[in-house]
């Protein structure tokens, strides 16, 4: 799957989408990777996605 898709699952091990989480930065004005990770439940057991998270953030 696209990697810009809204369905494209960003933590593969919490099962959090790009929408999930470029829909709460939104709605929030976090960009904190730690808050997000935080309030979305994610990038907390391998940790390969937290790369893509911050990205997703500086984008937004
Ligand atoms: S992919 Fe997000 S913690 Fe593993």
């Amino acid at each position: 799957m696209d990697k810009n898709s809204r369905e494209y699952e960003v933590c593969v091990c919490r099962h959090v989408t790009r929408g999930t989480i470029e829909d709460y930065i939104r709605e929030n004005n976090v960009t904190d990777l730690k808050e997000l990770c935080k309030a979305l439940n994610m990038g907390n057991v391998c940790g390969a996605c937290r790369e893509m998270i911050m990205e997703i953030a500086a984008s937004i």
